[in-house]
């Protein structure tokens, strides 16, 4: 059961078009698992690129790192990434995955699951691959203020899963997590949201967690230049080649600070107005922000340290990622504060050019840093899709 028409439509990067999520009708198949308007979409698992990147973000997200166990080589990482590729294909189109399989998602259909995998810096050297690391896979620098949890950073393995239902996603990742016993540990797992598909009258950016619309001037798929800022060029290594690079930060929010802020002050910070997301420059949500406009009594319109304006290309020498996070809650810290934030994660060609020249800017004192604490961080090679009977990391593998 396919999607149907309209909104669920990405077209283009992938190097052609993936259906998203379910189209208008429940069609005529109403009652059978997975037949409405939610529970139908399918993102098929094979292709040039790993799907996860590109789609619409779906309402939940599982993120989690897996490292090899000693003992455990190429051979090893070959049979599991082998077994992981035809489970995430076959949950994508809605059947069970195997034996591995609990029923927690009987009775849903695939709602838009997608599974993508990475890898790490620390893999290389552990399958016997040290000489096919990519340079641009060297450790992230250090940046002022981090608070980095080592724990729960890093990892030989990145796993991406996103559904727009909790089950699904659940199941998913515990079918994966037993797939690994044996072969790869598991070092850290995290557990994000975003909106559900529906939940407004018509599709509209997110928001995130400090209430801002988050996402608005993300390259888009149908940009002249999406693929050169996203995806890997000819200059990696053949097997990345049309992969990608992700960078993950779990980014915890001071939100009694930031809540106790009124809200022309936020504005300023970001650089955008809360209510619908326009730049404090003009227009609409979508027109381009205006740099250089002042107010009446000739002060900046976007001002110096605004989030936007720090963050911005322009301001960077073009660095450019498309950012794909997801936001997280896991209860109230020993102090009252919540443990809330964004898992940020940004897919781009290089994080030389992309991430880490944003990230030293913003980290030296934009507007929206003093309410951020950056907890943990990972960067991860994300290979090229599968094609229909391989899996992903073939080309590395074998
Ligand atoms: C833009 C929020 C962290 C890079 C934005 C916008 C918001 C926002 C509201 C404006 C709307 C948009 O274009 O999406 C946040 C929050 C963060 C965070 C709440 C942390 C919790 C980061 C980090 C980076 C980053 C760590 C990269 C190192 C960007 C970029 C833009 C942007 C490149 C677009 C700037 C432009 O060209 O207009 N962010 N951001 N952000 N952010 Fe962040």
């Amino acid at each position: 059961l396919l999607g149907g028409a309209g909104a669920g439509l990405v077209a283009g990067a992938a190097g052609g078009a993936v259906l998203g999520r379910a189209g208008a009708a429940a069609s005529a198949s109403a009652g059978q698992p997975g037949s409405g308007q939610v529970g139908g979409g399918q993102v098929p698992f094979h292709g040039p690129r790993q799907a996860g990147i590109v789609e619409p973000q779906q309402a939940r997200v599982h993120l989690a790192a897996f490292d090899l166990l000693p003992g455990a080589g190429r051979e090893e990482l070959r049979t599991l990434l082998r077994r992981w590729s035809g489970t995430s294909a076959r949950l994508g189109r809605g059947e069970p995955a195997d034996e591995y399989e609990s029923r927690i998602a009987a009775d849903a259909g695939p709602c838009s699951l997608t599974v993508t995998f990475g890898f790490g810096a620390t893999l290389f050297d552990k399958a016997g691959l040290a000489g096919l690391r990519p340079r641009a896979l060297d450790p992230l620098p250090d940046f002022p203020e981090d608070a980095i949890d080592r724990a729960r950073s890093d990892g030989d393995l990145w796993v991406q899963i996103g559904a727009d239902d909790a089950l699904v996603a659940f199941n998913a990742l515990r079918v994966l997590q037993r797939q690994a016993a044996g072969t790869a540990a598991q070092r850290w797992q995290m557990t994000g949201f975003g909106r559900t598909p529906g939940a407004t009258a018509r599709p509209m950016t997110g928001r995130n967690l400090m209430g801002q619309v988050d996402g608005t001037n993300n390259p888009r798929p149908q940009d002249q230049d999406f693929a050169a800022k996203v995806f890997c060029g000819a200059d990696e290594p053949g097997w990345l080649a049309g992969g990608s690079y992700v960078v993950l930060r779990r980014i915890r929010m001071l939100l009694d600070n930031w809540e106790n802020l009124p809200e022309d002050r936020q504005e300023r910070v970001i650089g955008r107005r809360k209510s619908d997301g326009a730049p404090l420059s003009g227009g609409g949500e979508h027109t381009a922000v205006d740099l250089a406009a002042q107010n009446a009594d000739g002060t900046l319109a976007v001002p110096a340290d605004a989030h936007v304006r720090v963050a911005a290309p322009a301001s960077n020498g073009g660095a450019a990622m498309l950012r794909r996070g997801f936001s997280y809650h896991d209860g109230t810290l020993p102090d009252g504060s919540p443990d809330a934030g964004l898992l940020f994660l940004a897919f781009q060609a290089d994080p030389r050019r992309g991430f880490v020249p944003v990230q030293r800017k913003l980290a030296r004192g934009d507007g929206l840093s003093r309410f951020l604490r950056h907890e943990a961080s990972g960067l991860y090679a994300v290979p090229p899709g599968a094609p229909e009977g391989g899996y992903v990391g073939q080309a590395l593998l074998e």
